[in-house]
């Protein structure tokens, strides 16, 4: 935090403690000491007040408050850069310097106690699951992702780490939706063989339709979209609709066929996918949702996992994804 920061942020909650405080005692300095049935003088919607003294309880519990909130601040990280009293906080000196589990090393060698955050506490909460299940997870690593996917416990731990980490996108029954890819349909827009799969969740893909609008004008958009509809993918014009499908079939031939394909099945390489499979498409495949799509281009991203997950879960998880589509084949 900057100087700036760090005095914004004290000048700030201590500003503020000590204006309730002197709130509390100002008040009270000018009421009465018993009390009384004389009201203070202002009635809503014939509501009145009795002038009374604050409950001792109430005032006490609310003093009892600030000398919280000043502890507090006194002796944990809180006010800016003020690292407190008690000892523990000083890696916050180096913000990447984090290992907060098992304490810090100082100088001499020897470690120095962590302080209590909701970080650390979680840090350990980690450290100590890697123990137990690290030794399990290396042991499935060095298998086969194909032999993974077919040992039980480890499709029920790749299922679970499925649900935690992929499942906001796509589908808690990895089915995908709109924009994300169904995983359970042996579709692949960036290559199905297992160490690929791996691959795509370790680093992450970025699909890339650029727009073609501006290439090939709005009848060739068009054209090409019903090209595509009708002749690859194998479904009809909504009904009324005129295009010119060999127009079309000339424009796939001179721009689409780079990336997609001379047939349209697309290339992995690219993550440019198969057209001819309407029931896989991620865009839709109205003939609306199609001139969209070549008008406007694309822009798929899959987050790469290696950092967050690490080699040995992304393992596991390719085996889980594989295992989906691969199921029904070997039952
Ligand atoms: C530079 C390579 C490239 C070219 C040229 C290109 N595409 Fe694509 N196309 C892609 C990629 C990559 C994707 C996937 C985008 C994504 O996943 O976000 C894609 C996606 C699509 C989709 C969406 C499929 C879905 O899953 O919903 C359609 C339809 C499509 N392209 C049609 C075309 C047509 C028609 C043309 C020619 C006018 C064309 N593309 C030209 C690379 C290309
Ligand atoms: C933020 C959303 C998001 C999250 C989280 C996410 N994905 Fe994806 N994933 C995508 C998108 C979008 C694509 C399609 C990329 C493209 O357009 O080519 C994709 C593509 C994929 C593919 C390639 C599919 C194919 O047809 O080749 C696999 C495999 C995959 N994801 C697995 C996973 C796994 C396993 C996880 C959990 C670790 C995960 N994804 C988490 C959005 C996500």
């Amino acid at each position: 935090m900057t100087t700036f920061w760090s005095w914004y942020v004290t000048i700030l909650s201590l500003g503020t403690i000590f204006a309730l405080t002197w709130l509390i005692f100002g008040t009270r300095k000018g009421q009465r000491q018993e009390t009384t049935e004389e009201t203070v003088g202002h009635s809503f919607d014939g509501i009145e007040e009795y002038d009374n003294p604050l409950p001792k309880w109430w005032f006490m519990l609310f003093v009892a408050t600030i000398i919280f909130a000043l502890g507090y601040l006194a002796l944990y990280p809180g006010l800016g850069n003020w690292k407190g009293v008690l000892p523990g906080y000083n890696y916050l000196d180096n913000e990447k310097q984090t290992p907060f589990a098992a304490g810090v090393q100082i100088a001499d060698g020897s470690m120095r106690h962590a302080g209590w955050t909701g970080v650390h506490q979680w840090e350990k909460e980690m450290a100590r699951a890697d123990e137990q299940y690290g030794p399990l997870f290396a042991k499935y690593a060095a298998m086969p992702i194909e032999e993974v996917a077919k040992d039980e416990q480890a499709l029920k731990m790749g299922g679970r780490l499925f649900a935690s980490n992929c499942s906001v996108c796509h589908g808690s029954d990895a089915k995908g939706s709109y924009g994300f890819p169904n995983l359970t349909d042996n579709e692949w827009r960036w290559g199905g063989e297992p160490e690929t799969i791996k691959t795509t969740i370790l680093h992450g893909r970025q699909g890339a339709m650029p727009a073609q609008g501006p290439a090939i004008g709005e009848d060739g958009v068009r054209n090409v979209a019903a090209y595509v509809l009708t002749q690859l993918a194998g479904r009809q014009l909504p009904e009324g609709v005129e295009a010119d499908i060999e127009a079309g079939q000339k424009v796939f031939a001179g721009t689409c066929f780079a990336c997609h394909g001379a047939d349209g099945k697309g290339t992995p390489a690219m993550g440019a996918p198969n057209l001819t499979n309407p029931a896989a498409f991620i865009y839709g495949s109205s003939y609306a949702q199609l001139q969209q799509t070549i008008r406007y281009g694309r822009h798929g991203n899959m987050p790469a996992q290696e950092e967050f997950l690490g080699n040995d879960k992304v393992h596991l998880l390719a085996a889980y994804v594989y295992s989906l589509s691969h199921k029904a084949q070997e039952q």
